[in-house]
């Protein structure tokens, strides 16, 4: 509901009643079976993280948890550890050498079968190659592979020498890379001859070396024979990963860092701006990873863990490698798309490797739903036990759809918010204690103090919704923008004086449960109100003849801003004349007049991120008749042509 007086935001419409606690037989089972671990964080912060902090294994302990200079966060001062140690070698030594790390299967059908023993000597491997490359503690270290088992060991041996590494995801340009490497002055590039995605090959060489004319800071290209295409290799620069890397001793003694010595860099693009290197650091990152890894995914020993995201992103940095491994949990890695060779890919892999635990991204799911149930029923889903979701508001219907076709309704589906910034997961249900509600994150991590504000930055009451911020310092938080001190404090701290802003929109309902708007960014303003892109998505999906829709402000003339619906049909329904009218009167009926699209145009696709999220940012070009902004994060580019032209074509019919 709007409060103008309190100076609200935006304005929350939908609602959702749908409740689901978990079942008797998950509680008893579940590692937080008990609510006390909220009050507990909650009396003491600092007393909470020490106690997850036993689960380290430290070469020299801290002698103090927390040092806050907002906004600038030091965990676990003067203590020594290694992140490749607490990843593996710690198992070995347990006697956990011989259970799975990961097991690899190529999108072509080859497999992999990693130990935490033959990890940990490729590690090492690996580390000791680095320095054969001259790579010392402290040079950053770019690397560019695909979905293949070099990739963790890549991070993994970076780690271990203390070297920071920055990932960059194999589906970006040679600009992209150049760009990141430039910023970070990148010594070393990792990559590959190419990549495999949908049956063809993504010329990986071929991009570094476009990138490298314009990275001068690049000494050395370690390359893996991923293809066996033939590649251009620049001798003296290039070295093959099977001729440098087999080649060096399995051992390799861990470098003892400190806890606030960087782990990596990662890239994030803003919404115009050049990407900016979040900064994270080793202890408190660890930390944040493996518990949050633990408690929300609920992970046992005999854990089959899918994480379908790829590790270029954070979501993979901190829930494929870093969180999993330090846990000694096993863990599925799939080179390739959804669909290839067929749709029901992902149904196989899980019946094949008994997943028993899946998170993957809205985006995703809601391309499952479009391709239709059947290829799920192919097959026996039997094993898994929990989902969960990232990257995007997942709307109720795709939750609801996730949970019934693929967690056959016994499956809890944990929806867990985050960002790169976070480094970890920081709003999201705990499986065995959180009573669920489809599309809604629920509430913040034990130790994580979440609010909603309003512009002035009053705690919105329960019922309204406004800005998101954190307000207490948590241990994975980014320390900074790599070399941009002010743009850090700009971009995340200057809104809010101490809090921390992370851009997106929220409501809280009656029982405090958080409900994720999407970017503020996103927001529309319909003859004053502000309404969230979201929620008209979210009731045009809960239609059952749509898979997706993309709601943007379009400039109008009476209303400021008038909404305009890109939509998705499933798979099986044709867009018959009468059906945008059906669908407007549907959103208005479902949340109010006020919401009512004023235009809808049917598409068979939408522009993309390469990691899934909707460029909502390039739609309101093209629905404004304003040249297209930057494009360079799209994943297709002919989409938003397709839609151009077809929005133009379709302008006189409504
Ligand atoms: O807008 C939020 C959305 O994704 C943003 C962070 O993106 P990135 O740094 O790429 O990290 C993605 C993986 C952690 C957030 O600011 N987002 C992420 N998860 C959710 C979400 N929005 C709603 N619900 C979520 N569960």
């Amino acid at each position: 509901m709007a409060d103008q007086a309190s100076g609200l935001t935006i304005e929350a419409l939908l609602s959702e009643d749908r409740t689901f606690p978990p079942s008797s037989e998950f509680r008893a089972q579940a590692l937080v079976s008990s609510e006390d671990i909220y009050a507990e964080a909650e009396a003491d912060l600092e007393g909470f993280w020490a106690r997850q902090a036993e689960q380290i294994d430290w070469f020299q302990p801290y002698d103090k948890v927390l040092e806050w200079n907002p906004p600038y966060a030091k965990w676990f001062l003067g203590g020594k550890l290694n992140i490749s140690y607490n990843c593996l070698d710690r198992h070995v030594q347990n006697g956990g050498g011989e259970k799975v790390a990961y097991y690899w299967e190529g999108e072509s059908g080859e497999t992999r079968t990693i130990t935490y023993a033959q990890l940990l000597e490729d590690v090492c491997r690996c580390a000791n190659a680095l320095k054969s490359l001259g790579v010392r503690k402290g040079d950053r270290v770019a690397i560019y592979l695909p979905m293949i088992p070099e990739l963790p060991v890549a991070m993994l041996a970076c780690a271990r020498i203390g070297a920071p590494h920055t990932a960059v995801f194999a589906g970006f340009s040679a600009e992209s890379l150049s760009d990141r490497m430039n910023d970070c002055d990148a010594k070393l590039l990792i990559t590959a001859d190419g990549g495999i995605r949908k049956g063809s090959v993504v010329p990986l060489k071929k991009n570094s070396d476009e990138a490298l004319k314009t990275s001068p800071s690049v000494e050395h290209v370690l390359l893996v024979k991923r293809t066996g295409e033939d590649v251009a290799v620049q001798e003296g620069r290039d070295l093959w990963w099977h001729d440098v890397v087999s080649e060096q001793p399995a051992e390799c003694e861990p470098e003892a860092l400190d806890s606030e010595d960087m782990l990596y860099l990662l890239y994030t693009s803003g919404t115009t701006a050049k990407p900016k290197g979040i900064v994270h650091t080793t202890a408190g990152y660890l930390l944040g990873a493996m518990t949050t890894h633990k408690l929300v995914f609920d992970i046992k020993p005999d854990d089959v863990y899918w994480c379908a995201a790829d590790v270029g992103w954070v979501t993979g940095h901190s829930y494929i490698v870093y969180g999993p491994l330090a846990n000694h949990t096993t863990g599925v890695m799939y080179e390739g798309v959804p669909d290839f060779p067929a749709r029901d890919r992902w149904w196989s892999i899980v019946e094949k490797y008994k997943v028993t635990v899946l998170y993957t991204a809205p985006t995703a799911i809601r391309a499952h739903m479009k391709w239709g149930p059947q290829h799920a029923e192919a097959h026996d889903l039997s094993s898994l036990r929990l989902l969960g979701s990232v990257g995007e508001p997942i709307n109720p219907e795709a939750w609801l759809w996730y949970y019934r076709h693929i967690g056959g309704e016994r499956c809890p589906v944990v929806d867990t918010w985050w960002q790169t910034e976070t480094g970890m997961i920081m709003i999201t249900p705990l499986p065995g204690i959180t009573t669920l509600k489809p599309g809604s994150a629920t509430r913040p991590f034990p130790g994580v103090e979440a609010d909603v504000v309003d512009e002035q930055g009053n705690s919105v009451p329960l019922g309204g919704a406004g800005y998101l911020v954190i307000k207490k310092p948590w241990p994975a938080m980014l320390r900074g923008i790599y070399g941009d001190p002010e743009r850090y404090q700009q971009t995340y701290w200057s809104r809010y004086p101490g809090m921390y802003f992370p851009g997106d929109g929220a409501k809280r309902d009656e029982d405090g449960y958080f409900w994720l708007l999407g970017r503020v960014d996103d927001v529309m303003n319909v003859s004053g109100h502000r309404i969230s892109t979201m929620e008209v998505e979210s009731a045009l999906v809960s239609d059952s003849r749509v898979a997706e829709a993309a709601v943007i402000g379009q400039r109008d003339d009476l209303t400021g801003e008038a909404i305009f619906a890109f939509v998705i049909l499933r798979g099986d329904v044709e867009s018959e004349k009468g059906l945008g009218e059906e669908l407007r009167q549907y959103v208005a009926t479902k949340i109010g007049a006020i919401a009512r699209p004023k235009r809808i145009m049917f598409t068979p696709e939408l522009p993309k991120t390469r990691s899934g999220k909707i460029m909502r940012r390039l739609l309101r070009d093209i629905a404004n008749d304003r040249q297209l902004g930057d494009t360079t994060t799209l994943a297709d580019t002919s989409v938003v042509e397709t839609i151009r032209e077809a929005s133009t074509a379709s302008k006189g019919d409504e």
